[in-house]
């Protein structure tokens, strides 16, 4: 067990702790100034290997409103990392000049490597196409606030589901909540990986997949559209895109809401901004009271995170995207998942 709570998945905390911080921000959304000491004399550090404007922002202005400072570099190539230093050595320097560090980085379980070697709590602002957990809250916290209720809704999660790592920690969170339902709206090429819909399944929600988004839109209390993420498609590759327009809108229930993580590309009109449906640039603004609710919680470090299993440690991962590829000195660590084995770091099947 490791001394700090870090937020590398959501699936590490208990949901009581999640529902905490959704509710700590739903206090700090109304009360903000309340908060403006709590982390007077605390540094956060924001390491983005990996482009960003919203979680980048969000997470500085969330411990500037909290009364914090910052470090940190938002293109490696500016860092010592361009002179070839690893994770492990990066993570340790800048953990001891940190209270907290979150990390982006376009390999897929980078920032459970980086919390191996940390002497500060982490948390995982986005590890390639795997997880993003901190957008999870600010969804999370955008449903609460505007539908009222994190159980018994049916969303519509729509566009990239295989790179789409907005979409894994959502719906791998929203399934642990009674009576949801989801409507995984894709090209077949773009589906949702089975290892998200065997957790959705194995917690007894109900899911089907559908090709059409028209088709789907009458029944969504949701709707949550993300964009195309080419930049981790193979070379070569093609998918069908979806598109919601203003036009579409006559088929939504009147109260659903429109989520998107963004950035936007083309998959919803502008004119749809001026909809009342439409929440994303709220739901962006809400990111920064939950970043706030989550510094607070991690700092306090009540949940010592697990990080590897060693459950199985002689066998090598194959996924060539996982950090263990590219960060070779780390140690190889498997969990048992029903027959099967996955990858501590990236949930690759063994
Ligand atoms: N939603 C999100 O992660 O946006 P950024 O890439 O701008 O941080």
């Amino acid at each position: 067990m490791n001394r700090f709570t870090h937020l590398i998945d959501l699936d590490d905390l208990p949901i009581s702790y999640i529902e905490k911080i959704v509710s700590l921000g739903a206090d700090i959304a109304e009360n903000t100034a309340k908060y403006s000491e709590y982390c007077k004399d605390k540094v956060l550090a924001t390491l983005f290997y990996e482009p960003s404007t919203r979680t980048q922002m969000s997470f500085q202005t969330a411990m500037l409103r909290l009364g914090g400072t910052l470090i940190g570099f938002d293109n490696p190539e500016t860092s010592s990392v361009a002179k070839g230093e690893n994770l492990k050595d990066t993570t340790k320097v800048v953990s001891s000049y940190a209270d907290i560090m979150v990390m982006r980085n376009p390999v897929e379980g980078s920032a459970k490597a980086a919390a191996l070697s940390s002497d500060c709590p982490i948390i995982n602002a986005g590890d390639g196409g795997h997880l993003h957990p901190t957008q999870t809250l600010t969804d999370l916290l955008t449903i609460k606030l505007e539908k009222g209720q994190l159980e018994n809704l049916t969303i519509g999660v729509c566009g990239d589901l295989k790179y789409g790592r907005t979409t894994h920690s959502l719906c791998k969170t929203l399934s642990k909540f009674r009576g949801n339902k989801f409507v995984f709206i894709s090209a077949p090429e773009l589906s949702m990986p089975d290892y998200i819909k065997d957790i959705v399944n194995a917690n007894g929600c109900e899911f089907r997949e559908i090709f059409s988004l028209e088709d789907a839109l009458p029944e969504l209390d949701i709707l949550y559209m993300t964009r195309i993420q080419r930049e981790r498609f193979p070379v070569g590759f093609e998918a069908a895109r979806f598109i919601l327009t203003a036009e579409n809108l006559t088929l939504m229930k009147p109260d659903a809401i429109i989520l998107h993580p963004l950035p936007r590309v083309d998959e919803i009109e502008i004119a749809v901004d001026d909809d009342p449906r439409a929440k994303y640039f709220l739901q962006a603004k809400y990111g920064v009271y939950v970043r706030m609710a989550l510094i607070i919680e991690i700092l306090k470090n009540e949940y010592p995170t697990k990080l590897l299993s060693y459950e199985c440690s002689d066998r090598v991962c194959a996924n060539e995207k996982c950090v263990t590829a590219k960060e070779k000195y780390l140690p190889q660590s498997f969990s048992r998942k029903g027959d099967t084995f996955v990858c501590d770091y990236c949930e690759a099947v063994l």
